[in-house]
């Protein structure tokens, strides 16, 4: 049999993301939308009756006009692609040379290693301070040609400071891509700004607030010079013709975004009390989800609820993180389901 030696040497020692075997668990480890499925997107397919003969436009200009409508910029502010993954996919293989270094923070969303590592760049990992923010001085000396940073970030959920990532923006010789997956979330965001840096890349997702991430819609926002650089890299037809027409429906429902928002920032409150008060150590979130450290091990907390039916997100073998699990914030009675059954599990572990 033909050994590992066969692939590229920087992916080698690449494992499958996680996969995990499902049942009929409630998900609260994917920070997907608790809502459940888009309702003007689920109501768009039901509908639907087009003809699936032909290509989708090739670069999703429907789509980009909804968004441009939606943030007042133009259309070729936008590049949309599969997933916001395929979008920062793009953006290293369009601004990466081969051996590269590209900057990326720790703890954050943990296949930024692997888009730099299959576009032929190295990564450089920029500890984030004590309390989870930038560490601009280390990003500035990095050497790196392209910095990613998701602000709000996971798995710590805090977004980071705007006047940190405007001295980034300001000081930094390469592309700054910040990943705005949970931008709905966070009252705060970049998009505004795309034409007065250079060098910054804002990208979104379908996946969270929208909640549509089994479409798999994601857009970067940028200035017209870099947009359409992008858009040349881009593959062509990427984005297929049914979840484009859903996400369109999706943007202009704003309504469901705002109720979205609103359980969130009614909910975390009461989940955070709720983990506080079973002996977690959280941290403060901007987003739909809380990292907290365990009272009890990690890996039996998260098997022990798996086993009640319940998924979360262990990230407590990770440095940075240690004993932590990130939680997806719930409605009312999946929160309180929730800290039932943790508390039972913790009962179980002592
Ligand atoms: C920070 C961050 N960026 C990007 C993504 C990828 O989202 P998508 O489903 O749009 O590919 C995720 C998904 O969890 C994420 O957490």
């Amino acid at each position: 049999m033909v050994s590992r030696d066969i692939m590229r040497s920087s992916t080698r020692d690449f494992e499958r993301y996680y996969n995990p075997k499902i049942g009929n668990e409630v998900r609260l480890d994917t920070n997907v939308n608790v809502l459940g499925s888009n309702p003007a997107a689920m109501s768009f397919l039901s509908g639907w009756k087009g003809d699936i003969n032909g290509y989708p436009n090739t670069y999703s200009d429907d789509l980009r006009d909804a968004l441009s409508d939606l943030y007042g910029l133009e259309r070729e502010n936008f590049v949309a692609g599969n997933g916001s993954d395929e979008v920062i996919d793009v953006a290293f293989k369009t601004f990466t040379e081969f051996g590269e270094k590209c900057a990326v923070p720790v703890p954050s969303y943990v296949l930024y290693d692997f888009f730099v590592k299959i576009n032929g760049g190295d990564t450089v990992e920029i500890d984030l301070t004590d309390d989870f923010q930038l560490d601009v001085d280390a990003f500035l000396k990095s050497g790196a040609k392209v910095a990613i940073m998701p602000s709000p970030n996971n798995p710590t959920g805090n977004s980071f400071h705007e006047k940190d990532l405007e001295e980034i923006l300001s000081d930094f010789e390469g592309i700054v891509i910040v990943d705005e997956a949970y931008g709905e979330y966070s009252d705060r965001s970049m998009i505004r700004r795309v034409n007065e840096f250079d060098n910054l890349i804002v990208v979104r997702t379908f996946s969270k607030a929208y909640a549509m991430a089994g479409l798999r819609v994601g857009y970067a926002v940028s200035n017209l010079n870099i947009a359409g650089m992008m858009n040349c890299i881009k593959i062509p037809y990427s984005l297929n013709m049914l979840s484009e027409k859903a996400a369109i429906a999706a943007v202009r429902d704003q309504d469901f975004i705002r109720r979205s928002h609103a359980l969130v920032s009614d909910q975390r409150p009461r989940l955070d009390a709720g983990l506080r008060a079973l002996g977690f150590e959280t941290y403060p979130s901007d987003s739909n989800f809380i990292l907290a450290r365990s009272p009890v091990d990690h890996a039996e907390l998260v098997s022990g609820l798996k086993k009640k039916g319940v998924m979360i997100r262990d990230f407590g073998s990770r440095r940075r993180t240690e004993n932590c699990v990130r939680i997806t914030v719930g409605s009312e009675e999946l929160n309180t389901m929730l800290l039932d059954k943790t508390a039972e599990v913790i009962g179980e572990c002592r």
